[in-house]
């Protein structure tokens, strides 16, 4: 089962951001990178065939979605998160970011506030900052290794008048999958104050057993109105290259603008090969979701268990994501230190969780969408660094 992941492709060399970027990034060249979100794995066999089909036609001219694509994805949707959509909410997009842009554009006024969980996604700063909206904190609550919402806080926040909040479920970096209890709490509240919901759920498909990804907007009638949902193939089947995604949008007034805003700025075409990619993905790649996830749960395992037997560094066990939040705040060092220690003395390449905001203090982010071996080199080697400073 799992040998479909045990070897991979070189990747140096292939214009790869995570593999070609690591000099760059961590100053030397032998460190071994695991840290931008995508997967050293080979994506699925009917998908690498779909797409080779699709490049021996030759031509490459503009291409239209249709309703048969919607379909598969309206399916898909539906058996993965049991939410019925109508074709016409979607809109399909370059990624979740662009949608997500857009959304700030037409869903917000500039001075507005937005309103984010931190530690969260980078970009969320930037795309709230870069449009001149106002961002609004609402800092995750950490107890015992696990996160929570503060809904205290975050009521206090809308009641000085915030105009949307972009959720993010899963939760990336904390591995959240939020329940329905916590998702209908967070609905409740922009739904009293009129916040409208940018729901990033992008790692949608990437649940450990034992969590269930709830849609936000499958909630009520209400919230579905009062609902952006960006959605994608690309982190589930490894395709983040082929710069795919799309929107749910319910309400018909939001949708109007969105579909205006994307081609205002000339962004309302996909790529040939990514409506090649979903069509593929959600017809055939559930098989290899299924062993992806098995193999994720093994890897997860091992990065949780190896740190549960060191005092220095303990591992946030993700419910989704392939993701790791390490919380190294036990070696008390610097964050310009603990970069220092994993990427000179460790020689892995992590993410810095100060990227993700002030209360990545004393973090680390690791990707464990790797062969096991490899998964388990990058955490051998902290482990080895670890025993040095002793
Ligand atoms: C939460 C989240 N949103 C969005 C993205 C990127 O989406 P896209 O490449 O579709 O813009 C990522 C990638 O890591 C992510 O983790």
């Amino acid at each position: 089962m799992v040998s479909l992941f045990e070897n991979f492709p070189n990747r140096k060399n292939t214009r790869s951001a995570k593999w070609d970027m690591v000099e760059k990034l961590y100053g030397a060249n032998n460190v071994q990178p695991m840290w931008v979100a995508d997967m050293d794995l080979t994506i699925a066999e009917a998908m690498k065939q779909a797409l080779k089909n699709r490049v021996d036609h030759g031509i490459f001219g503009y291409t239209v979605t249709d309703d048969e694509i919607n379909k598969h994805v309206q399916q898909w949707i539906l058996t993965q998160h049991q939410w019925e959509i109508e074709k016409d909410w979607i809109v399909y997009s370059p990624g979740v970011i662009p949608t997500l842009h857009m959304a700030v554009l037409t869903q917000t006024n500039p001075g507005d506030k937005i309103a984010i969980q931190t530690p969260v996604y980078p970009p969320f700063f930037e795309l709230i900052k870069t449009h001149d909206r106002e961002l609004v904190q609402n800092p995750l609550i950490y107890q015992d290794n696990y996160y929570t919402i503060d809904f205290d806080d975050l009521e206090n926040s809308f009641k000085q008048g915030v105009s949307a909040f972009i959720l993010c479920n899963p939760h990336n970096p904390v591995g959240r999958v939020w329940t329905k209890e916590e998702l209908e709490q967070l609905a409740k509240l922009c739904l009293q104050y009129d916040v409208t919901i940018l729901s990033d759920e992008i790692h949608a498909d990437l649940i450990y057993p034992g969590h269930k990804h709830i849609p936000i907007s499958s909630l009520s009638e209400e919230v579905n109105q009062q609902t952006i949902t960006c959605l994608s193939p690309t982190k589930t089947f490894n395709i983040a290259g082929l710069q795919v995604s799309y929107a749910i949008i319910p309400n018909e007034k939001r949708r109007k603008a969105m579909n205006k805003a994307f081609r205002k700025y000339g962004m309302n075409h996909i790529n040939t090969l990514g409506i090649t990619a979903i069509e593929a993905a959600y017809t055939e790649g559930k098989d290899w979701l299924d062993q992806l996830m098995q193999l994720l749960e093994r890897n997860r395992d091992l990065v949780v268990d190896a740190f549960a037997a060191r005092d220095e560094i303990t591992a946030v066990q993700p419910e989704g994501t392939y993701l790791i939040w390490l919380d190294c705040t036990n070696m008390k060092l610097e964050q310009a230190e603990l970069k220092k220690f994993m990427q000179e003395k460790a020689k892995v390449g992590l993410n810095d969780g100060v990227s993700f905001g002030e209360k990545g203090q004393g973090f680390m982010r690791i990707n464990i969408a790797s062969p096991t071996n490899y998964v388990q080199e990058g955490i051998n080697k902290i482990i080895a660094a670890l025993d040095e400073l002793k």
